[in-house]
């Protein structure tokens, strides 16, 4: 049998055959390929190929088919083409013929031989060089991969475009089989077409392949990026837009927050600089995505903002009788004090914007500095803070922190302010003296600038980043030790002085104020319980011993809630009398005075003053067998220690005037002991008290113990004035002294203080001999 390659050998050279030209588009042997032909010479070589071998030669135009270019010449064809045969034809009415050609063999154009009519060529075979199957495998197992890889990434080639091709093995089906898939350029395929070797054939096609493959893959890359960032965008949009309907259903639509803000922005009336900066947080707030964290932290900034009182003031009440029904209502006493509020408020009165000074009460606990400061703000109608500044050793605790990271706040006194949404409140700055200072920064110097009227209009708190205006703010500090309180922050107040209770004003205080508060609080109301004077003496005396009434408000309301309980459980009312009172309370914690007040040698009662207020205090001394040596204990400071000196040379100075034997400073140690030793004790004094006990021991003759004394002594003996005079007072009034020695000096401290020194005899000494006159006792038989 003759292969279709052997018979065409055979005739077909001999002749010449007609010429079809193909426009983009190569055709190759085995191909089966429609063709349209209009040009009359070619349709003319068609005719003529018809009636003998139905041969022709198919090559392909260099030109593309494009109408402008008018006819195709000889010279615009490739010289190597395909002898094909024709298959069918079909006359199209128009004009021109439809043909089906299928590709025969390669053949290459000898000569042309063209008359009016026809194009002709002669041609001359183009020798395949056969290659051995064998070296010819690599390439099919190539081809058959890549296949595989084609029909899963290019959607051009169908899925079974490698099943197909993996079931043949014939390198020309093989080649005819891809070829018929591929979409190649007309150079491409015509470089195809000349390849001789059938081995650099197959690597054409293979290189083709791997193009499809690249483009391929190109394509799904792009493909995929498209899709990527399209499924981010719409999934993030997707996601927000479910936000938002949350938020919505939720009340908290934001872009609702953002109008609502600006509504609010607009309507607060805001200073220049601070509109601007809070504008400036507010677009950069739209512009974050809601949920992020820098969202959080510019939300609550202007939130913040927004809540401060930038103009917002409560309107004072200067009625000077209601301003005082309220005080009195408030507090018991503490005269000095309600008279400079009234005087303010009389200020008020004449000159809207007067003055507002800012007031210290400095004074023991528990004598209502704290709770004064809350009265005013009720009788002036002003909201009120307190800020307490015990132990704060930060400064951005009232300067703020920066808004640099999520927990950052302002100071306590912009959370103050935002907190009672009044710019005029009154500011209790309580425990200033207790104000610390670390590597953190000194918060007193902050202080400074809130208390200085020149600099507290502009406010700087580093969360705001923009001033405030702290000017109508009315400040009031309180302080048990004005000492502890540096210099230039006690130059800007008004120091008011309080002093301790006198045991009838606790009485007072308690009857008036601390019992109904309790009886309120507990909910006893008017049916509870009744609480006589002497219960209420009982307990100042027994359980309490302090400057203020703190303890005995605890004490009462102890016994309140005891009368509750019982009022609950039995339904009966409780009844207290002085007797019943350790029942409830347990044991008094103070010692019977009868006891403490025994004469004894070598044993002064002192009195001294503690941020707590008065003390009274046994100074001791004791002779013993020895050398001469002086000894202190009782945890005594450097002034303390000299004082004892000075006390113990004024005694060896004046020994024969007090009978003294000389033997006694040689032959004996002397000890001073102050007790309560864990408490550190100062101060110049307590130098008579010294000089009494030092002289009791070396006469043996006993101290009177129903004096107490203080005073300071010169080397002379003269006595010096002292501090804390009324507090003293109190403090030996507190523990049943008849008399008080004084400094003659400190004598104005006492003017009409009649409240202070009722109940208790006063003895003004210019001397030490007057007092040692007065508390030595003759020794005792
Ligand atoms: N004169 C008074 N009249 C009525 N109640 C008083 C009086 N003095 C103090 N109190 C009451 O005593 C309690 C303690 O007062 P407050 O807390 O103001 O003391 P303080 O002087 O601030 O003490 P500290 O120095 O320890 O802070 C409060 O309940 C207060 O109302
Ligand atoms: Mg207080």
């Amino acid at each position: 049998m003759k292969t279709l390659n052997q018979e065409t050998n055979e005739e077909t050279f001999s002749e010449l055959l007609p010429v079809i030209p193909t426009m983009d588009v190569v055709v190759f042997p085995h191909m089966i390929v429609p063709l349209l032909v209009l040009d009359e010479r070619i349709i003319n070589g068609i005719n003529q190929s018809l009636n003998g071998s139905k041969k022709v030669l198919l090559l392909a135009s260099k030109k593309k088919n494009d109408n402008s270019q008018g006819a195709i010449g000889t010279k615009d064809l490739y010289q190597i083409g395909t002898v094909s045969s024709i298959m069918r034809l079909i006359k199209i009415p128009e004009g021109g013929v439809k043909i089906l050609v299928q590709g025969i063999c390669k053949a290459r154009v000898k000569e042309i031989v063209t008359d009016e009519n026809i194009l002709h060529v002669s041609v001359e075979p183009i020798e395949q060089e056969a290659t051995d199957a064998e070296n010819l495998l690599p390439h099919i197992q190539s081809i058959k991969e890549i296949a595989e890889k084609i029909s899963s990434s290019n959607h051009s080639f169908s899925p079974d475009f490698h099943i197909i091709l993996s079931k043949m093995n014939d390198p020309t089906k093989i080649a005819d089989f891809i070829l018929s898939h591929l979409n190649l350029s007309v150079e491409e395929a015509q470089d195809l077409l000349e390849t001789q070797n059938q081995g650099e054939f197959l690597e054409g096609i293979l290189a083709q392949l791997n193009k499809e493959v690249e483009i391929a893959e190109t394509q799904e890359r792009i493909r995929s990026r498209a899709r990527d960032s399209m499924n981010k965008a719409q999934k993030e949009f997707y996601l927000r837009e479910q936000l938002k309907a949350i938020k919505q259903e939720l009340g908290e639509d934001d872009a609702e927050d953002i109008d609502k803000m600006r509504k609010k922005i607009e309507e607060l009336n805001l200073a220049p600089e601070v509109l601007e900066e809070v504008n400036r947080q507010l677009n950069r707030l739209e512009k974050t995505a809601p949920d992020s964290v820098e969202a959080t932290v510019t939300r609550n900034y202007i939130e913040t903002m927004l809540a401060l009182p930038w103009n917002t003031e409560t309107k004072d009440n200067l009625d000077l009788s209601h301003a005082l029904t309220i005080l009195n209502e408030d507090h018991y006493g503490l005269k000095d004090v309600k008279e400079r509020i009234l005087d303010f408020i009389s200020i008020r009165n004449l000159k809207e914007d007067g003055y507002a000074p800012i007031l210290c009460f400095a004074g023991p606990p528990g004598i209502g500095k704290t709770s004064l400061g809350k009265s005013i703000a009720r009788a002036l109608g002003r909201e009120h803070f307190r800020i307490s500044l015990g132990g704060v050793k930060d400064e951005s605790e009232i300067r703020g922190h920066r808004r640099t990271y999520v927990g950052s706040m302002p100071g306590r006194i912009i959370q103050g302010l935002r907190k009672v949404g009044s710019k005029n409140p009154i500011i209790i700055i309580d425990e200033l003296d207790k104000i610390g200072a670390d590597f953190r920064g000194d918060p007193s110097a902050a202080m400074l600038e809130v208390l200085d009227p020149q600099q507290n209009k502009s406010f700087y708190d580093n969360y705001l980043g923009v001033p405030f205006d702290l000017s109508k703010a009315i400040f009031i500090a309180t302080a048990n030790d004005l000492g502890a309180i540096s210099e230039p922050l006690r130059d800007r107040m008004e120091v008011i002085n309080l002093s301790g209770y006198t045991a009838p004003e606790k009485l007072n205080i308690a009857k008036n104020h601390l019992v109904k508060r309790a009886l309120t609080d507990t909910g006893l109301g008017e049916k509870g319980i009744e609480f006589n004077d002497d219960v209420i003496t009982g307990l100042i005396e027994g359980y309490t011993r302090e400057a203020g009434v703190r303890n005995l408000e605890r004490v009462i309301r102890k016994l309140c809630s005891k009368a509750a309980r019982v009022l609950v459980e039995k339904q009966e009312s409780l009844i207290f009398m002085p007797e019943t009172l350790e029942k409830h309370l347990g044991p008094k914690q103070i010692l019977d005075y009868d006891n403490a007040l025994i004469n004894q040698i070598g044993i002064t009662n002192g009195l001294a003053w503690t941020p707590f207020g008065g003390e009274m205090l046994k100074v001791e001394a004791i002779l013993m067998p020895g050398k001469g040596k002086v000894i202190l204990t009782g945890q005594l400071g450097d002034v303390m220690k000299e004082s004892a000196t000075a006390a113990l040379s004024y005694a060896k100075a004046h020994a024969t005037k007090f009978g003294v034997d000389s033997k006694r400073f040689s032959d004996f140690d002397l000890h001073i002991h102050i007790p309560a030793g864990a408490v550190p004790k100062d101060g110049p004094s307590g130098g008579i008290t010294l000089l009494s006990s030092i002289l009791s021991a070396l006469t043996d003759r006993p101290i009177n113990a129903k004096f107490a004394m203080t005073g300071e002594i010169n080397l002379r003996g003269k006595i010096m004035p002292i501090g804390g005079v009324k507090e003293k007072i109190l403090a030996a009034k507190r523990n049943h002294i008849e008399t008080v020695i004084l400094p003659h000096q400190n004598k104005n401290d006492l003017v009409d203080q009649e409240d202070i020194t009722k109940g208790i005899k006063v003895l003004w000494v210019e001397n030490a001999e007057e007092v040692l006159e007065q508390v030595l006792l003759p020794q005792e038989a």
